[in-house]
């Protein structure tokens, strides 16, 4: 979703812009642009299309003297990608340009009493009333004129405003839309992204809701609403640059997808202490468990597949009733959550406004919430009771692969850790969960090892034009995740069943030479998992089966095989994920599509 990086400092500050812009592509955009103070009045300039016409435009900076200003990637919410709409946009005068993420959700209202009062819109964007309103109640201080802006303002925001009657300050805001400043020597930054400004500097502050953060060359003051200074703690980075890089892989998604072993190493090894997992950052108690009566998941996108496969897990390992919930439809349904409820709000970036949104409503309803984030700081690990952080590292990537089967690890820590704790699980069985726990990373290394026939699978299917992919349980939730991983990198339509429901409508889509995906990971279903691949056979389709080694029976139904090692039933997702993201990897490198920035696609979904 849309990027900003300010700059305040010594240097020129375009090419500075241009870098962090550039770190941040892989949000998705449409359009970017810069505006500069260059001694005289504000200059900005904004181009549709990618950051390389912007850059072009003023010879990657070059040509925009200045060392204060402020840059935006868009992605499109009101009005199309355009020049006109791009940000940052700019007040009736030219005197105040705003960089905005988020949407100002009353913006209407606020911009027919603008137009009465006599100001001229040009662009169709929410952002511009943010320009507008500042200069409407600028009065020569622009702490007050924000302050006043942001009690008119409805919506979420993170903003980044310079004006030519200060230009020696840069003023930013948020309220549920990410931004960080980040603090250097002789010159200060804000980001709405850690990796924007990462080889600038380590030292940030997260602001929270409706602070307002005031920079100068030389000083960061914070402040509330009521114009006091708030003080806040320095918040070091500790991630490699070259975490946030592509270490000498073609695409972030390989390098992401080959690092699986290392994250589930850094997510499960400081949880496992003397054959014992050990949460110490969660304070739920065996007590707050007896009087949880369900368990209540709501996550989006892929993280909402990782809750699918949690509600099997822990039903099977905790005996007790699984609620999973897209997030975006969690709130509107009247949920019945309420103190007896756990809700688990699982999210990589912590910023997703329909999951933030769903976190919120279940704790006006008095549940308990817990949540898995990856991102540390974020909203949602903020606004949880307790969180988990999955030690991924900075995901790039569009495609989630990496942070995806952190949750996965995370889920299984908790689903033996609450098994424990409800006395649903004995000892030796909670020894058997561990010891598999601990051999994941290295079998998820053995299943990268065998890349190279996904490859070839690759190969043979990249011109598909439906795949279908089949499961039951487990191998369900599997499919669901395949599915979406593949079409939303190489854009060939494909769908997720439950492989019994096939028959109850849409096999009369398989035809000669479709594609089906059957996942048969799961030995006690394993049979009836071969009628259906039977019965989609009969109607023509190219069966590729997915099995535990050793199952070589599936060679009797399936076309291609890949096989992945055993181990206990309900961790066999971490290993069948790996062959899947490998394959829709492929299959979108083979068609040449832009696999780490897939069209339309935003990595952190800030709008609702
Ligand atoms: C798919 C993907 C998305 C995210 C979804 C939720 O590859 O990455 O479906 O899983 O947008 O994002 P987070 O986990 O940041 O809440």
């Amino acid at each position: 979703m849309c990027g900003i990086v300010g700059y305040i400092g010594g240097d020129q500050a375009a090419p500075v812009l241009l870098s962090g812009l550039e770190k941040l592509e892989y949000r998705g955009y449409d359009s970017a642009g810069v505006a500069v103070y260059d001694g005289t009045s504000l200059k900005v300039v904004k181009a549709k299309g990618r950051l390389k016409v912007l850059s072009d435009l003023i010879d990657g900076g070059k040509k925009t003297p200045g060392t204060i200003g402020i840059g935006h990637t868009r992605w499109a919410t009101h009005g199309a990608p355009s020049d006109i709409n791009s940000h940052p946009q700019v007040s009736d005068s030219g005197r105040f340009a705003v960089v905005h993420n988020g949407i100002i959700e009353n913006y209407m209202a606020l911009k027919e009493m603008l137009v009465r009062k006599g100001k001229t819109f040009v662009s169709e964007t929410d952002t511009e009333v943010v320009a507008q309103l500042l200069e409407y109640y600028y009065q020569g201080d622009i702490l007050d004129a924000m302050i006043r802006v942001l009690q008119k303002v409805e919506g979420s925001y993170a903003l980044g405003v310079i004006s030519q009657d200060n230009p020696d300050e840069l003023v930013a805001v948020r309220k549920d839309s990410p931004l960080i400043v980040g603090l250097g020597e002789g010159e200060n930054y804000i980001a709405s992204d850690v990796p924007a400004i990462l080889n600038k500097t380590r030292d940030i502050y997260r602001l929270n809701d409706r602070e307002i953060v005031v920079l100068r060359r030389d000083s960061v003051k914070i402040y509330n609403m009521d114009k006091e200074l708030v003080s806040k703690e320095v918040c070091h980075i500790d991630w490699d640059v070259s975490a946030a890089e592509k270490g000498g892989y073609e695409h972030f998604m390989a390098k992401e997808i080959m690092e699986q072993p290392k994250v589930l190493r850094d997510t499960i090894s400081p949880r496992l202490k003397d054959g014992k997992i050990v949460l110490d950052s969660i304070s739920l108690t065996a007590e707050d468990l007896k009087s949880f009566s369900k368990i209540c998941i709501v996550a989006c996108g892929s993280a909402y597949h990782v809750g699918v496969v949690a509600k099997y897990v822990f039903e099977k390992v905790m005996r007790i009733p699984v609620d999973v919930d897209l997030a975006s439809e969690f709130r509107y349904r009247d949920p019945m959550v309420d103190k007896s409820t756990l809700v688990l709000v699982i999210s990589q970036s912590g910023e997703t406004a329909d999951t933030l949104a769903a976190l919120r409503e279940a704790k006006r309803r008095g549940a308990r919430t817990l949540s898995i984030v990856n991102v540390v700081g974020s909203s949602i690990a903020n606004e949880s009771d307790d969180v988990i952080y999955t030690w991924a590292g900075p995901e790039i990537a569009v495609a989630t692969t990496k942070a995806y089967s952190a949750q996965l690890a995370v889920v299984y820590l908790l689903a033996i850790y609450m098994g424990q704790l409800n006395g649903k699980l004995d000892s030796q069985q909670v020894a058997s969960y561990i010891a598999a726990l601990e051999k994941l990373p290295e079998q998820v290394e053995e299943v990268l090892q065998d890349k190279e026939n996904v490859q070839y699978l690759a190969s043979l299917f990249f011109n598909a034009r439906d795949v279908f992919f089949i499961g039951r349980n487990l191998d369900y939730a599997m499919s669901l995740e395949g599915s979406l991983k593949l079409k939303e990198i190489s854009y060939i339509h494909s769908d997720a069943y439950a492989a019994g429901e096939l028959k109850h409508g849409t096999i009369s889509l398989i035809e000669n030479g479709t594609l089906v995906i059957a996942l048969a990971t799961q030995n006690p279903l394993f049979d009836k998992m071969m009628s259906n691949v039977k019965e989609v056979k009969a109607r023509g389709a190219i069966v590729l089966g997915m099995a535990v080694q050793g199952n070589t029976q599936i060679e009797n139904f399936a076309d291609h095989v890949i096989y992945i090692p055993e181990t206990c039933d309900i961790m066999l997702p971490s290993l069948a994920v790996i062959p899947l993201q490998l394959f829709s990897y492929y299959v979108s490198s083979m068609k040449g599509c832009d696999i780490d920035k897939p069209r339309n696609l935003a990595k952190s979904v800030t709008v609702e």
